[in-house]
Parts: C-alpha cells; structure tokens; sequence
C-alpha cells in the first residue's frame, strides 16, 4: 500500500471535471484519503514548485496554479505513485496514452489538468506540504 499526492490544477476545476478526473482514479483503484479545494497563492506554488524554479517555463506555470482553485488530494492504494502517473498520462497531452487523463482532458504541456507525485519520497513532502497527519483518514 502507497500513498501519493495529486493536484488537480485550474484549468480542469474551470471546466468542471473534478468528479470525471477523480473517477479516473477510483475507476483504476486508487482511494482519495483527504481532498481540499484551494486557491493557491503564489509564495505557495513557488515553494511547491520549487525544483522547477531555472526552467524557462517556471514563472507560466506558477501563473497557471493560481489563476483558479485546485483540489488538492492524497491518493492511495497498491503501488499508487506508479500507478496514478500511468493513470495521468504523458506530461505532454500529445503524448499521452488513450484513456489517461491528460489525454482525455488536457489543454497543453501547461495546462495539463494534474499534478502527481514522481516518486515516494517526493509524495510524502507534497501531502504534507498540503495536508497535516489528521486530514488524511485512511
Ligand atoms: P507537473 O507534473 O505539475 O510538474 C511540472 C509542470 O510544469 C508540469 O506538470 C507541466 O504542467 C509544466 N511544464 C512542463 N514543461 C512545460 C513547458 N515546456 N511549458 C509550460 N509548462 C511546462
């Protein structure tokens, strides 16, 4: 059993599809153990996304995580973190398989509609980065 962290980000909150992003994954066997809707502030999505912060797309993507709410989630189940990247898709809609979310949903490589942990130890700083111990219920 793993836990992972998710983000489902402004430009799928506008169109409405937290409910069809989030079937996805209890379609594929994951459990939402905390969720929150959040408006992000920018020192907050700078922090978040701190590793990115000399790439030339860096200042984009913080200006897309806040321009709306996101829903902010734990997610778990058996080999989770693998399993919701194979879930979401390819970073890159263009490149995503049939039937992932970025996918079906997608706008662009920016507006890619999640966010999901890339490794355990990674999923473990971003939950608790928005999540404390006694909002995840498992
Ligand atoms: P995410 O999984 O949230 O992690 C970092 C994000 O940066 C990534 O999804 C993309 O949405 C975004 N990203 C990556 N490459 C680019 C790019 N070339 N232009 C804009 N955003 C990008």
């Amino acid at each position: 059993m793993q836990r992972t962290f998710s983000i489902i980000k402004p430009d799928a909150t506008r169109r409405n599809l937290t409910g069809a992003i989030t079937q996805k994954f209890e379609d594929n066997g994951l459990r939402v153990v905390a969720s929150k809707r959040i408006q992000m502030t920018t020192a907050q999505a700078e922090g978040f996304y701190e590793v990115h912060k000399d790439r030339p797309f860096f200042g984009e993507l913080v200006e897309m995580m806040v321009s709306g709410p996101v829903v902010v989630q734990v997610l778990e189940g058996e080999d989770a973190v693998a399993k919701n990247r194979e879930i979401m898709g390819a970073t890159n809609p263009a490149d995503a398989a049939p039937g992932t979310i970025r996918a079906d949903f997608a706008e662009s490589i920016g507006a890619n509609s999640v966010h999901g942990s890339d490794s355990l130890e990674n999923a473990g700083i971003e939950m608790a980065y928005f999540f404390n111990e006694d909002e995840i219920v498992g």
